[in-house]
């Protein structure tokens, strides 16, 4: 039976995957397909076509692929542009010698592979980015949503379904109700295991919002956002980025599961090893408890699965055949 496991926007991708490999697609070729539809979302905002934009207003995405019976790892990171950016990483992994494309060189390695450029913005991650851009400072040049809800009636942004008022724009000059820009570390990540014990993973995301042009987060970085080793797991990790690189995260999880650490223990290790190297306090909402979330998917290479998140209250996707259940994921530090 084949397995996957994956963020909690990923049933759509996994259910996808599942049944393109029952019908005798690769399991890789099958969850970049099951990646594909939510990186389609426009809703979705952190992942493909619709994740909000950097900084200077473009969305740029990374993603990685890697192929656990090869041991190869395709990625791009800050690629612009292209929506499928998973779909270029495996190019990267089939058609060439490297490991990682980014930036230019990995759009222009999109286009001779023929993808198809367009431009990522959609309007509502345009209106979040405004809504951003408008809150940064009081004292530059732009308007903020609390003074346009109080000058105009509404403010310029209801895009987000968090933020938007059901029906239209907040009611005349309730300031109290401005919306606030949509931020997000989102992410999808599936790990899978074919019916032989074979291992794959991706991750795909447009990345931490309005980020400085040219960050890119733990996605598209090898041991990171993504590992497998075919011979022990697969990893992936979901949340704050510039963490999971710090701690090798999805890295540390395969060695523990292949020293015998359950999925669900190896992530909770890499956790609890990740907050207390949390030490900038500007990150710790108490000492020892980082302010941030970050969720980490394992797959074992007997089948064996499971998912931590830093705090409660995510959740995660587990496709076991044709079954597709959402489950809460085990946590580290409980609600306060
Ligand atoms: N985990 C996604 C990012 O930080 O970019």
């Amino acid at each position: 039976m084949v397995t996957l496991i994956s963020s909690w926007n990923g049933a759509p991708a996994t259910r996808l995957a599942a049944d393109l490999h029952r019908k005798g697609m690769p399991l890789l070729d099958a969850i970049v397909e099951g990646v594909k539809l939510v990186e389609d979302d426009p809703e979705e905002l952190s992942v493909g076509y619709g994740g909000l934009p950097n900084e200077a207003c473009e969305v740029e995405l990374d993603a990685c692929v890697m192929d656990g019976p090869l041991h190869k790892a395709g990625a791009v990171a800050g690629l612009r542009r292209v929506r499928h950016a998973a779909a270029v990483a495996r190019e990267v992994l089939r058609r060439t010698d490297h490991a990682l494309l980014v930036g230019e060189g990995a759009l222009q390695f999109a286009r001779q592979c023929g993808f198809v450029e367009e431009d990522l913005l959609t309007p509502k991650a345009r209106q979040a980015w405004l809504a951003w851009k408008a809150e940064l400072s009081p004292r530059d040049g732009w308007i903020s949503p609390r003074e346009q809800a109080s000058d105009f009636g509404h403010a310029m942004w209801a895009g987000h379904k968090d933020n938007a008022t059901p029906g239209g724009p907040p009611p005349p000059n309730d300031s109290s109700t401005a919306p606030t820009a949509p931020f997000t570390y989102g992410t999808i990540h599936v790990s899978g295991r074919d019916e032989q014990g074979h291992l794959f993973g991706c991750t795909s995301t447009s990345g931490l919002s309005y980020k400085i042009p040219g960050r890119a987060g733990d996605s598209p970085i090898v041991g990171a956002g993504v590992y497998t080793d075919d011979a022990a797991g697969s990893a992936g990790c979901t949340g704050r980025g510039e963490s999971s690189l710090h701690n090798c995260a999805a890295y540390e999880v395969v060695r523990l599961m292949e020293g015998g650490a359950s999925p669900e223990q190896a992530a909770l290790q890499t956790l609890a090893r990740m907050a207390g190297r949390t030490r900038e306090r500007r990150l710790l909402s108490t000492p020892g408890r980082p302010n941030f979330n970050v969720t980490i998917y394992a797959i074992r290479k007997d089948g064996a699965t499971g998912c931590a998140s830093m705090h409660q209250g995510y959740e995660y996707v587990l496709q076991e055949g044709d079954l597709t259940r959402v489950l809460p994921a085990a946590f580290l530090f409980p609600k306060a």
